[in-house]
C-alpha cells in the first residue's frame, strides 16, 4: 500500500515508518520538523533499507497539503502530526486547537478532495479522562479531561465519528496509546524532543546524561503499593507493530483500539528498572503531587488482541535496555 505518514519524523511515527517499510509498504512522510529532525530519515533508511519520500510541510498550509495529496494518490493515511505537551497546551490553548484541530481538518479535506477514505489516528488514553483505572474501548470518553491537548484528541475522535456517519465507506481506526517508552533496539532512533521534556522517560534520560540533576517523583502518598503513580508503559516498537496490525485489519466505520500492555508499573518500579539496566543509581527525590495525575491508569488490551491479533511483547526492562543503547550508555 502507498501510505502517507504525517508526523513521520517524530518519535512514534518514525518507529512506525520502519515497521511499514519492513512489511513492504511504500511510505511517504509529511512533517514540519517542529519537534523532529530531518536526519531521522537517514536512520530510517539505515534500519529499513529505504528512505521515505519527505515533504517538509505544515498541515496548516492547506494549499501545500492538497498539492501533495493530488500527486501522492495514497491508499491510507497514518496521522501522527500534532503538538503533545500537556502543560504547554494549558498555557497556549489557541495554538494547540489551531495546530491539532485545524491541521487535522486540513488533512481530512485533502483526503476527501483526492478520494482517500482510510485513516489511522494517534489518539491517547487521555480521552478516557477520569473514567477509571482499567480502561476498555467502551469506557466513557470525554469526561474529566483536564487540558486542551486531551480535548484536541477527544474532538478529533468526534470529527472522525461524524465523517463515518456521513460516509459509510470511510474507515477511521483510532489507536488510543497508553505511555510509549523505549526506542528501536538498534539504538539509532529514539525519543529526542526539541525543548524541555515533561514526560517521565525523556526526563529519566536527561537525568542519566546529567542534563537534569535529579528526577522529581511526583507524589509518594497515592493509594498504590509503593505510593507512586502507576501507568501502562508500552515499548514504542510494540506500538509501531500495533499500527501495522491495525492497517491489515482496517474496516469501514469508527473503530477504536487501546494499545497498551495491560500491566501497570509504578514510578519507583520504573526507576528501579532503569537502575538495574544501567548498573548504577538514578538520582531522584520525592516531590509534591503533580496537578491532574491519577493514581493508576492501565489498558485492557483484549480488543486489539482479539481483533488485530496484536499483543505487546516487550517489557519495561527491554525499554530500559534500548533507551540506554540510544543514549550510547550500553
Ligand atoms: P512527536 O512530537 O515526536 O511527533 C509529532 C510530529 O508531528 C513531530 O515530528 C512534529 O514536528 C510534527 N508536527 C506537529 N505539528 C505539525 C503540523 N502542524 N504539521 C506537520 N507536522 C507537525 O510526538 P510523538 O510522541 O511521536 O506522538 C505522535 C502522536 O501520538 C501525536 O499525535 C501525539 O499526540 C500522540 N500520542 C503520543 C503519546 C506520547 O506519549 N508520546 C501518547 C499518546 C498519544
Ligand atoms: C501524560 C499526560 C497525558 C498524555 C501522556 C502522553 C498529564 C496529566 N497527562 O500522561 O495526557 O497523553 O502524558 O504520554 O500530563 N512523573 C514523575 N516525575 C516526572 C515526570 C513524570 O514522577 O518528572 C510521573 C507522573 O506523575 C506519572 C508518571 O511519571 O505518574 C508518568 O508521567 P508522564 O510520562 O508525564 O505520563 P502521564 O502523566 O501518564
Amino acid at each position: 500500500m502507498k501510505i502517507m505518514v504525517t508526523g513521520g519524523t517524530g518519535y512514534i511515527g518514525s518507529h512506525t515508518a520502519i515497521e511499514l517499510i519492513q512489511a513492504g509498504h511504500e511510505v511517504e512522510i509529511l512533517d514540519n520538523l517542529f519537534n523532529s529532525k530531518e536526519s531521522v530519515l537517514d536512520k530510517i533508511a539505515e534500519i529499513a533499507g529505504t528512505r521515505p519520500v519527505f515533504y517538509n510541510c505544515d498541515l496548516l498550509d492547506y494549499a501545500k497539503v492538497l498539492e501533495i495529496f493530488q500527486n501522492g494518490k495514497y491508499d491510507v493515511v497514518l496521522h501522527f502530526a500534532g503538538l503533545k505537551a500537556v502543560g504547554e497546551s494549558v498555557e497556549q490553548p489557541v495554538r494547540y486547537y489551531e495546530n491539532n484541530i485545524t491541521g487535522t481538518v486540513n488533512l481530512l479535506k485533502a483526503m476527501q478532495e483526492t478520494g482517500v477514505s482510510k485513516i489511522i489516528f494517534s489518539s491517547s488514553a487521555t480521552v478516557y479522562g477520569d473514567a477509571g483505572a482499567i480502561l476498555s474501548e467502551d469506557s466513557e470518553t470525554g469526561h474529566g479531561i483536564t487540558n486542551p491537548y486531551g480535548q484536541t484528541k477527544f474532538m478529533i475522535e468526534q470529527i472522525l465519528r461524524d465523517i463515518c456517519v456521513a460516509d459509510s465507506t470511510f474507515s477511521a481506526t483510532v489507536l488510543r496509546y497508553f505511555n510509549p517508552v523505549g526506542n528501536h533496539p538498534s539504538g539509532l532512533i529514539g525519543e529526542d524532543p526539541n525543548g524541555r521534556p515533561n514526560n517521565l522517560m525523556p526526563i529519566v534520560m536527561k537525568v542519566a546524561t546529567g542534563e537534569i540533576p535529579e528526577l522529581s517523583i511526583f507524589g509518594n502518598d497515592y493509594p498504590t503499593e509503593d505510593g507512586t503513580c502507576k501507568r501502562d508503559y508500552i515499548h514504542v516498537v510494540d506500538l509501531a507493530k500495533g499500527h501495522l496490525a491495525a492497517l491489515e485489519h482496517m474496516k469501514p466505520g469508527f473503530v477504536p483500539y487501546n494499545l497498551g500492555t495491560g500491566k501497570a508499573t509504578s514510578v519507583i518500579e520504573m526507576v528501579k528498572a532503569f537502575e538495574e539496566a544501567a548498573g548504577r543509581p538514578l538520582p531522584h527525590k520525592f516531590a509534591e503531587r503533580r496537578a491532574g495525575d491519577l493514581p493508576e491508569l492501565c489498558a485492557n488490551p483484549a480488543k486489539a488482541e482479539k481483533e488485530l491479533g496484536w499483543k505487546a511483547e516487550f517489557t519495561v526492562a527491554d525499554a530500559m535496555r534500548d533507551t540506554l543503547k540510544f543514549l550510547g550508555k550500553e
